[in-house]
């Protein structure tokens, strides 16, 4: 019979496109093509009803094989080239683990940061705590509570930025003392690093500087523990092998007051030519005292009972020095290739 000729034909022909498919894809169009709805095949399987009852019969087996043999080899097929696409793909994907890594940038800490972390970490390791306080304070913290009463003329040397009514930039990290002292009772021992500002700028003067505040308070402290405390400190900072001195100083709220100096770690005090001390053969460091009895008593502390010393230091001065940094401007610059030298 004709129809059961042409099936044939049909069947051979699919398999053989079946067998030259190259990808899912082409199979997939085979599909369509011998079993898709418009297929010879298909047509022919709907044409089975206007048959003879005998030819239906033969027609119809014969159409059925065809499709389940070709449907079949499209599956077998399929699964065989499914796994080599699936073999590619991981191949083109694959990562390789062993190639270097993209190098992450680096941040770098700020010169003055440095020195602030070095101080900070040793005044922790004697079992100071780290005490905080606001950079807009009042009046009353920043001057008056620390003995320089409102019009006194020690305050026109702190360049004040005033702000609104009472309200000033902190000149100096001082008022965490009172802060602290009026929030507790004795014994203080505390490390205050903080931002500061005063309407100056010139090579070693910026608006904005840090400063970084001790204070304890005990019963029997002298001026031996601030002078042994404060060159232990030094000497952690700076080398082991350094001098430190203590020269008369002036403040308002601690009396005895002192400044104290390093030994020049550059010449050592042998050379009047040194570009660091000048000759001098010292480098003013900070400035300390013994807490002044009227503060004491101003935070409620009893001075009959209590003595303490405090000290204020830059650490960005102390940063040029120990870096060998000439203008304490480029700090405040933001200028990345200044601070990857660090
Ligand atoms: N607050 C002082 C200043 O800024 C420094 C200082 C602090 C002095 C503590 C003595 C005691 O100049």
């Amino acid at each position: 019979m004709a129809v059961i000729q042409r099936i044939e034909e049909l069947k051979s022909g699919a398999l053989s496109a079946v067998a030259a498919a190259g990808s899912t894809a082409a199979l997939e169009d085979v599909r369509v093509r011998f079993l898709g709805r418009s297929a010879e095949i298909t047509e022919i399987k709907k044409s089975i009803g206007s048959l003879s009852p005998e030819d239906r019969k033969e027609v119809g087996r014969a159409a059925n094989l065809a499709s389940r043999e070709i449907e079949e080899a499209l599956r077998a097929r399929t699964n065989e080239l499914a796994a080599g696409e699936r073999e590619a793909r991981l191949r083109t994907e694959a990562v390789d683990v062993t190639l270097p890594g993209v190098p992450f940038p680096k941040g770098h800490l700020h010169p003055s940061m440095r020195v602030i972390d070095d101080v900070v970490d040793f005044f922790v390791g004697l079992g100071y705590r780290v005490a905080e306080g606001p950079e807009v304070e009042t009046d009353y913290y920043n001057f008056t509570a620390l003995n320089i009463p409102p019009e006194h003329p020690a305050r026109s040397e702190h360049d004040t930025f005033f702000l609104d009514e009472g309200l000033v930039l902190r000149t100096h990290t001082s008022p965490v003392q009172i802060r602290t002292m009026l929030a507790q009772e004795p014994p203080v021992y505390v490390v205050c690093p903080g931002r500061t500002y005063r309407r100056d700028s010139d090579p070693t003067h910026t608006p904005m500087f840090h400063q970084i505040e001790g204070l304890a308070v005990d019963r029997g402290l002298t001026l031996g523990h601030l002078k042994g405390t404060l060159a232990a400190m030094a000497r952690h900072v700076f080398g082991e092998e350094l001098k430190v001195r203590l020269r008369p100083g002036y403040f308002q709220f601690t009396e005895p007051s002192v400044e104290m100096d390093l030994s020049c770690f550059v010449c050592g005090g042998n050379d009047p030519n040194c570009t660091l001390c000048k000759g001098a053969g010292w480098l003013e460091m900070l400035g300390a005292g013994m807490v002044d009895p009227a503060v004491l008593e101003e935070v409620g502390y009893d001075p009959e009972e209590y003595t303490g010393f405090a000290f204020g230091m830059g650490p960005d001065r102390m940063a040029m020095v120990k870096y060998g940094i000439p203008d304490l401007r480029l700090f405040f610059e933001g200028d990345l290739r200044f601070l990857r030298q660090f």
